[in-house]
């Protein structure tokens, strides 16, 4: 792959294995900057026969000349980060000196956790699903403005005791009144929240200018998107997404850096798809061989252990996701799970009503009442997970990463049979 500044974006509804395609091409670029989301987010990256969760932190940690950067488009958790940091500093050598925490980010607050769970309980059947690291509760905040605090306000506490007080004397209102809960501490939740902003203090700062800065210096940044684009809050399948852009879209409000600069974008698919959470799934297997797909690929949420959905490989989503983020090429991932399932089915497209639709619906109930059309392929009954070349996997597993590439349109440029950095064919 060409040195240039390259974007690693999930092409369906998350957990595509991007973790372990940041963590490889990390090692062609000098920094790495997550961009969206916060702790709902788990990336996986695993070699020397070790395997490391992350939820915040960059997954080109491990690389002891890069440099990690949350941008200013994420929600950062200040305790989780913490926990984080000193989880992983004895294997990431040096990483509080090369980690940088926008002072844009915005923050999460124990309000936050506490009105998401109350809400989704309240909503019952009616729920989004959501990871409960309140995610979506900081977002709102930072769009309503007035109820919202920055990483870099951490670092004032003097500003911050009467804005923190005026902040829970107004969610308390919600939390007693509305559902009848216990009231926040703003006292204590202050204390907590000025000793993590002495912590992190070195690691706080304009991130957009020191960014631009390395730009101008032809440092090579990868830009690593979290979730993936049909959770993405504006292109994705709305109201079941996340509440920020996990498409390339939220390069440049999660940066501050133009996707102008960005040479390469690539997209990351399972070589089938899974959903955790509500919303919609056309290509959702509920019997057996969606429970084989689960086992196999140890389907189970790296943030909340639920059992992941399981499906087909959707390429008419995928042909979608590719358009909304311009493609340059596409990682397929996890495609040893295939190996021995007594059946191999890709979609092709949708009908409603017997009729083939034109375009991916952006109504949730339209794509609810959506049928896949389904056409089969062979399957291999091979573990392939040792193979270290296109050549070397079976000629079944071959036709299947052709046709991918056929179906949608864009070339397939690497392949992952296991989750160690050895198991990944490049056909770059
Ligand atoms: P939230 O991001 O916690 O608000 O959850 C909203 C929806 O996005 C739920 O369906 C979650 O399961 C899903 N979601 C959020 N983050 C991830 C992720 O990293 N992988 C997969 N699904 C996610």
């Amino acid at each position: 792959m060409t040195a240039t500044n390259t974007c690693i974006v999930g092409l369906t509804w998350g957990d595509e294995a991007k973790g372990k395609i940041v963590d490889i091409l990390s090692a062609e670029h000098d920094v790495v900057v997550r961009y969206n989301g916060g702790n709902n987010a788990g990336h996986t990256v695993a070699f020397e026969g070790e395997t490391y969760k992350l939820h915040l932190v960059p997954s080109g940690l491990f690389h002891p000349n890069v440099t990690c950067i949350i941008g200013g488009g994420l929600v950062v958790d200040p305790q989780v980060l913490l926990q984080e940091i000193s989880d992983n500093e004895a294997k990431a050598k040096g990483l509080r000196r090369r980690l940088l925490v926008s002072d844009r980010a915005h923050t999460i607050w124990p309000w936050h956790k506490k009105i998401e769970a109350l809400s989704e309980k309240h909503l019952g059947k009616g729920k989004i699903g959501t990871t409960l690291r309140g995610i979506g509760p900081a977002y709102a905040d930072k769009a309503n403005r007035v109820t919202a605090i920055r990483m870099g306000e951490l670092l004032r506490p003097d500003h911050l005791r009467p804005k923190v007080e005026r902040i829970v004397r107004q969610k308390n209102e919600v939390f007693t009144k509305v559902f009848g809960d216990e009231p926040l501490d703003p006292a204590a939740v202050w204390d907590e929240y000025v000793a993590y902003g002495e912590q992190l203090a070195p690691m706080i700062a304009d991130t957009t200018a020191w960014l631009l800065r390395a730009l101008a210096d032809g440092k090579r940044i990868l830009f690593e998107g979290a979730q993936g684009t049909l959770l993405d809050i504006d292109h994705g399948t709305y109201p079941y997404v996340t509440s920020s852009n996990a498409s390339v879209a939220g390069v440049w409000p999660g940066t501050g850096v133009s996707p102008r600069v960005i040479g390469n974008i690539l997209g990351v698919v399972k070589a089938y798809t899974t959903r955790v959470g509500e919303g919609p799934f056309p290509t959702e297997l509920t019997g057996d061989v969606g429970d084989q797909i689960r086992k196999q690929g140890n389907e189970y949420g790296t943030t909340t252990g639920r059992p992941r959905r399981c499906g087909w490989l959707d390429t008419f989503a995928i042909r979608y996701a590719a358009a909304v983020n311009g493609l340059d090429g596409i990682v397929i991932t996890l495609l040893d799970v295939l190996g021995g399932l007594p059946e191999l089915k890709v979609c092709t497209g949708y009908t409603v009503d017997d009729k083939a639709l034109e375009a991916f619906p952006s109504d949730p109930v339209a794509l609810g009442r959506a049928k896949p059309v389904l056409e089969a392929l062979e399957p291999w009954p091979d573990d392939i997970s040792g193979a270290r070349s296109f050549d070397a996997l079976p000629a079944a597993a071959q036709a299947y990463v052709h046709r991918v590439e056929e179906l949608v349109g864009v070339p397939v440029r690497m392949v992952s049979i296991g989750p160690d950095r050895e198991q990944t064919i490049r056909r770059d």
